[in-house]
This record gives C-alpha cells, structure tokens and sequence, in this order.
C-alpha cells in the first residue's frame, strides 16, 4: 500500500503482507468503503482498527523473519493479527473485549489465517503458558511496558508499544539483552487507545 511506503515502511516481506491481507475483510461491514483510507476505524466499545501506516510501521519493528512466536496485545478486529500470521510462525493474540474477539476470529477464519490463537483476557499480564515470545507487538498505550511481557519476552526478542497517557504518545521498539529491556528508537509519534488492565490503566 502506497501509504506505508510514504510512511517509511521499507520491509518488503511486510509490505508483500499488507498488499495480500485486505484490510475490508477486516473492518465494520459499514465501513468497507473506507477499508483502504489510511485511517483508523471505529469498532465497538469506543475502540478502533489502527490505521494501516501505523500497523506497518510497528510490524516492521518487530524485525520478523519468519521463524518466530509472537504475541499481541490488543486484536481489535483482526488485520493486524493476520499480517503477523503472514510474517510469523506463530501469534497469539489478547483481546480484552469478547465480542471484539469473536469477530477476529470470524475474520481471520474466513480469511483463511492459521497459526493465530485469539484469547479473550487482559494483555497486561501476558501469555505465561506459551511464553517465552520472539517478539510482542502491543497496540494500546501505557506509560510503561507491563512487567508481565518484560518477563515473557524472550532474549533477543523485540517488543513495540506506544508509550504515554493514552491519545498521545510514541511507539517505542524495545529490545530484550540479558534480561533487561532496553529502549533501542522512537520509531513514530502516534494516537491510542488506552492499556486497560492490572498492569495498565484501571478499567474505565
Ligand atoms: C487500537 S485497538 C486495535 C488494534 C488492532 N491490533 C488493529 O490493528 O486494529 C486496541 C485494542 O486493544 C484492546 N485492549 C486494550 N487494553 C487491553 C488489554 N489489557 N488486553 C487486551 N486487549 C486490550 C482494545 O479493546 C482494542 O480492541
């Protein structure tokens, strides 16, 4: 997409990945006409789909070659779910709300997406039982990584998430060196919605 090259996407594995997954089978029924908008959409309970640009951006950080398990927080409706499934051996994908959850999984099925787990629950506190994770994309803010995925992320493991109070903050790439985890770039200053759990903000 047009877009992610303006804005700086140079991965070709990722960019090979947003021309095959289309973004209309995974938005609103009502707002397919809009599915190839570089913006985000509306989706229930005040959340929205993240748009694609972004999505490209913060997937290309995760540096995925293909061979790694990865962990998502914040499925929303399912595109980027499937675009990492395109990059990744293996997803798995936290969704705090469970009718949110269900239609991903409706969407990536009918897209014909495998290898990607959708559970319901809060993505603050990570996916112990399948941890340890390459790589963990988290697609709401906080102002802080949550101590959970720092212990899940696996050595040499990348980790992106917006960083700040929530509608304003920077996508940060993290990456894990001998236990710690270090900030490594800003990778673009970006609107989100809230991290709500026991490790992020309180339930609204
Ligand atoms: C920006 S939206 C959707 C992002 C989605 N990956 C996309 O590309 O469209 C962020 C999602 O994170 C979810 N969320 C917020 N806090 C969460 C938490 N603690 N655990 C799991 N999901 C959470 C919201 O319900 C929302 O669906």
């Amino acid at each position: 997409m047009r877009a992610c090259r303006i804005a700086g996407v140079r991965d070709e594995r990722v960019l090979q990945a947003v021309a095959a997954v289309p973004r209309a089978s995974f938005v609103p029924r009502e707002l397919v006409d809009w599915a190839d908008e570089d913006s985000p959409l509306p989706i229930p309970h005040d959340q929205v789909t993240t748009q694609p640009s972004l999505v490209a951006l913060m997937i290309e950080a995760l540096e995925l070659s293909g061979t790694e398990k990865v962990l998502e927080i914040g499925t929303g409706y399912g595109w980027q779910t499937a675009l990492l499934a395109h990059l990744a051996e293996e997803v798995w994908s936290i969704e705090r709300f469970a009718d949110i959850a269900e239609t991903a999984r409706e969407n990536l099925r009918r897209n014909g997406t495998e290898r990607t787990q959708v559970v319901v629950g809060d993505g603050t506190q990570g996916l112990a039982e399948s941890a340890p994770f390459d790589a963990i994309l988290v697609a709401a803010a906080h102002t802080r990584v949550p101590e959970p995925l720092v212990s899940q992320l696996a050595d040499d493991g990348r980790l992106v998430m917006p960083i700040g109070p929530g509608g304003r903050e920077i996508v940060v790439k993290f990456v894990k060196t001998r236990g710690q985890v270090i900030r490594a770039r800003d990778v673009i200053p970006a609107h989100f919605v809230r991290l709500v759990g026991q490790h992020g903000f309180p339930t609204d």
